[in-house]
């Protein structure tokens, strides 16, 4: 997979690609992440991209040319499954959309700032819009590392063990049941006994249960969806 990121500050969003999964994920080659700043794509030699709006609201608006422009030279190189953009008046992120996305080819992603973008510039080059929930960022750059962290996990082969993604919360629709470690007790405070059971089909009947359990009480808008 290919993800390409556009962004008027590339810097701040390349620090979650140098740790952990999403860097291991990277140096075994199963994702490559590009970052494009959109002031190379400037309308002027003072790396112009945004203009005051139309209509006299206040901030400033990203102008249609740069990103246009960038898209575009993007697309003359390769065809784009996806180009998305990250802003908060969209659908929310869910595993559902993370789950589709991890199994594209190439995706841009759009961080916006200011004020927003040019509708042009969703009404013709944007194929989705994403939000990572109600409330407003000062820019894309966070939201969009969180959309790659929640794909690129995704990508067969980037976690060890295949099943650990199928388990996480949301997969089955549902918050995921707790979890313990070693000691089996501390300070007086035991771990469920089944879990030291050995009886594997009791404890994923637990497991089941208690996955339930903590939907019903912290989501229950979840169980509306089953
Ligand atoms: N940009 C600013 N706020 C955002 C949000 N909540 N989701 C996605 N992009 C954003």
């Amino acid at each position: 997979m290919r993800i390409d990121i556009i962004s008027v500050l590339p810097d701040l969003i390349k620090s979650p690609f140098q740790h952990s999964i999403i860097k291991r994920a990277i140096d075994k080659k199963l994702v490559e992440v590009h970052f494009h700043n959109l002031r190379d794509y400037a309308i002027n030699d003072y790396g112009k991209i945004d203009d005051a709006p139309y209509g006299g609201e206040s901030g400033m608006v990203m102008m249609i040319e740069p990103i246009d422009k960038c898209i575009s030279k993007l697309q003359s190189e390769r065809n784009y499954d996806e180009i998305i953009y990250m802003t908060p008046d969209a659908e929310t992120l869910n595993q559902q959309t993370a789950n589709t996305l991890s199994l594209k080819e190439n995706i841009i992603i759009l961080c916006g700032h200011y004020k927003g973008i040019d509708h042009r510039v969703r009404d013709l080059l944007i194929t989705k819009e994403i939000s990572i929930g109600d409330y407003v960022l000062s820019g894309g750059e966070l939201a969009a590392a969180v959309l790659c962290d929640s794909i690129i996990r995704l990508i067969p082969g980037v976690l060890g063990n295949e099943t650990s993604a199928l388990s996480d919360s949301f997969q089955d629709g549902l918050l995921a049941p707790p979890v313990y470690t070693r000691p089996a007790e501390y300070k007086n405070i035991k771990v469920p006994e089944i879990l030291l059971s050995g009886n594997f089909p009791k404890i994923d009947n637990w497991k089941s249960e208690k996955a339930l359990e903590r939907t019903k009480r912290i989501r229950p808008d979840l169980l509306k969806n089953q």
